[in-house]
């Protein structure tokens, strides 16, 4: 069997974007998780603090993602950040996140993001994909198919060392931020037959069996130990849980204490 590091990251979306509430979490956080070896451990802060945190994570193992990016290396995008931008500050991004792709811009489509992953890889990031079906799709019977296509388009045309790069999160929408997290069971299957299914079929199966795939949506220190311990699942994209210095037992309850 194939050994996957575990990764667990804090997407804190659009939450502790000023430098002192970002520095006093992450100075909170950093005695208790700052020097772990058995799991990558990413926080992934608004832009506006990135530049801060990197200067006070130099030393530590924990690692710091973008939430987005563009795929162009600049130019005329309003708002925009390129990967360019982001990789003196950061090693991972973000990309495809539902409540994105919920916008329904051009700009955050399945061809969308696969300029967005070539992009990040291009520029040395490392790009956290996200996918995931939507409630009505769940309950039409789509998961499968919706899944399929998002990876399938996403990772396009990638070469076999650039998909081993890429780190997938599967994020049912529906259990994004109610509460309600997916049975560990339910999303250990998505991943392992949807998922990496979906990448066995491009690039074989030993491929897809090398790939870290996360889970994410209400995940807390409570349930974590439940996703770690099933076999298909790396580890955790965790939003609202990451937001109080509470994140270090999620992380530590991950790797057993
Ligand atoms: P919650 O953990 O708040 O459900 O959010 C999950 C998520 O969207 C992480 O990207």
């Amino acid at each position: 069997m194939v050994k996957r590091k575990p990764i667990i990251a804090g997407n804190w979306k659009m939450n502790l974007g000023t430098v002192d509430e970002a520095v006093d979490l992450v100075r909170k956080l950093r005695p208790k998780i700052g020097s772990l070896k058995q799991v990558d451990v990413v926080l992934c802060p608004p832009y506006t603090v990135l530049a801060a945190l990197a200067e006070i994570l130099d030393r530590s193992r924990i690692m710091l993602g973008a939430q987005n990016m563009h795929w162009e290396p600049k130019g005329a995008h309003t708002g925009e950040i390129s990967a360019g931008m982001l990789s003196g500050l950061c090693e991972y991004v973000i990309v495809g996140h539902s409540e994105r792709r919920a916008t329904g811009s051009v700009e955050e489509t399945n061809a969308a993001v696969q300029k967005k992953l070539a992009a990040a890889l291009e520029g040395g990031l490392t790009p956290i994909l996200c996918v995931g079906e939507s409630k009505s799709e769940r309950d039409a019977g789509q998961t499968q198919s919706v899944i399929v296509e998002q990876v399938s388009v996403a990772l396009g045309s990638l070469s076999a060392g650039d998909v081993q790069r890429c780190v997938l999160a599967y994020e049912p929408i529906w259990a994004i931020g109610t509460g309600a997290a997916a049975s560990p069971v339910e999303a250990n299957r998505v991943i392992a037959l949807t998922i990496r299914g979906s990448i066995a079929k491009g690039w074989g199966e030993g491929l897809a069996q090398s790939v870290r795939v996360q889970y994410g949506g209400s995940v807390n220190p409570e349930n974590i130990a439940d996703f770690m311990a099933m076999p298909e699942i790396d580890g955790a994209l965790v939003g609202g849980a990451s937001l109080t210095p509470d994140f270090a037992d999620l992380v530590l309850n991950a790797v057993g204490g």
